[in-house]
């Protein structure tokens, strides 16, 4: 099978390349390398001792993306390229609309110029807005509380609708709980450029020395500690997901939405403990107050992806640390 992977050298993207490429998926890539670099690109044909076609392009180029659509006739499209910054949403919602949205309609549309049929995509916990109820399951209703979470959902949405027009497609969308750690090689992992807004990049800055301490937003929350309460899912058993996924998309309903999360939860304060025990290192942390538009908890019911793809997604939090440092220490 031909996979066409969009933002395939970010973090989620190259992990699933990685799982991918080592079961013989043949892979061409479009990255804009806005928030990553050909480095990775090298990492990836490194692990896996295999070509990858790679276009540096912007999924906003519509007649771009149509001519590589055309060229490579993908059977699949997995679509990772976009934005992911809820703060930055909020400042530059257009950047958001247009990259998220408007990209998205371009990726269907080339779809439809080269008769690919299937696409799954990157949606987010964040479309569920303040929960109503944790642990939260995929008929919780939707209604995201900024610019990043609309987005995302108007995409699920065009997806569907695109889906409805067009015979014999599927649709597999995945609402990702928060993922961290990184590939066991520690030659991938989690690199944004520019200031890191995800907690993990943060606390690895703050336990290697590059920063002085992390800000913890918030202890007033209605938590068991007060901070924040998240479901940490590791990026490998995310990338496995996508390839299951694709092995099981032609057996699932034409449009299917699972979420992927382990399940469990944690506060902030017993993150910073598990890897401060796993890695032996120490956090410096200090309180602010809450980031705005963050959510006091949320986690995922994985019950549905658990029984659809009969998959692992139940790596523990302490694996997820030990693999991150590894990342971080080898690539500083
Ligand atoms: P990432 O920023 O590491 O990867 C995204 C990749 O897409 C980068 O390599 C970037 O250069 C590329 N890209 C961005 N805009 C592009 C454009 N206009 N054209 C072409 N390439 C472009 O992010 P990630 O963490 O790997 O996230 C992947 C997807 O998953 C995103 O759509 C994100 O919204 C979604 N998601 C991420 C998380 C998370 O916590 N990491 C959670 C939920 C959903
Ligand atoms: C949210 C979304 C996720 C989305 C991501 C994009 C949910 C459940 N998750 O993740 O789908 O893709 O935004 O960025 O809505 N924190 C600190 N200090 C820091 C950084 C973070 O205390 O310096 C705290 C946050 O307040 C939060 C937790 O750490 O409680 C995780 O934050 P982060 O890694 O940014 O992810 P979310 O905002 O949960």
């Amino acid at each position: 099978m031909r996979i066409l992977v969009t933002g395939g050298l970010g973090y989620i993207g190259s992990h699933t390349c990685i799982d991918l490429l080592a079961k013989d998926f043949e892979l061409a890539i479009i990255d804009n390398l806005s928030n990553s670099t050909k480095n990775v690109l090298n990492s990836l044909k490194k692990l896996s001792g295999k070509q990858i076609q790679f276009f540096q392009n912007d999924i906003t180029d519509r007649d771009k993306i149509k001519s590589i659509c055309k060229d490579f006739s993908p059977d699949c499209i997995i679509h990772f390229a976009g934005l992911k910054s809820v703060s930055e949403s909020i400042s530059k919602p257009d950047e958001y609309y247009m990259i998220n949205v408007k990209g998205t309609e371009n990726i269907l549309d080339a779809m439809s110029a080269s008769g690919c049929k299937k696409i799954i995509f990157s949606s987010s916990a964040v479309v569920y807005g303040k929960p109503k109820y944790n642990p939260c399951d995929e008929n919780h209703p939707t209604s995201p509380l900024n610019p990043y979470g609309k987005t995302k959902l108007i995409a699920e949405n065009l997806i569907k609708d695109w889906i409805n027009i067009t015979q014999n497609s599927r649709g597999l969308i995945f609402r990702y709980f928060n993922p961290i750690g990184a590939h066991s090689s520690g030659l991938i992992g989690e690199s944004p450029l520019g200031n890191a807004n995800n907690i993990m990049p943060i606390i690895l800055d703050v336990a290697t020395g590059k920063k002085n301490y992390l800000t913890i937003f918030g202890n007033d929350y209605k938590t068991r500690d007060g901070t924040g309460i998240r479901d940490y899912i590791h990026v490998c058993d995310l990338s496995r997901a996508h390839t299951k996924g694709l092995q099981e998309i032609d057996n699932l309903e034409p449009f299917t939405i699972l979420n992927l999360g382990t399940g469990k939860n944690f506060t902030i304060f017993e993150l910073i403990k598990t890897f401060e025990k796993t890695t032996g290192l120490k956090v410096k942390n200090t309180i602010s107050s809450r980031r705005p538009g963050d959510l006091g908890e949320v986690w995922a019911s994985n019950e549905k992806a658990k029984n659809l793809l009969n998959i692992n997604l139940s790596t523990s939090l302490s694996r997820m640390c030990e693999d991150a440092l590894k990342f971080k220490r080898k690539n500083s």
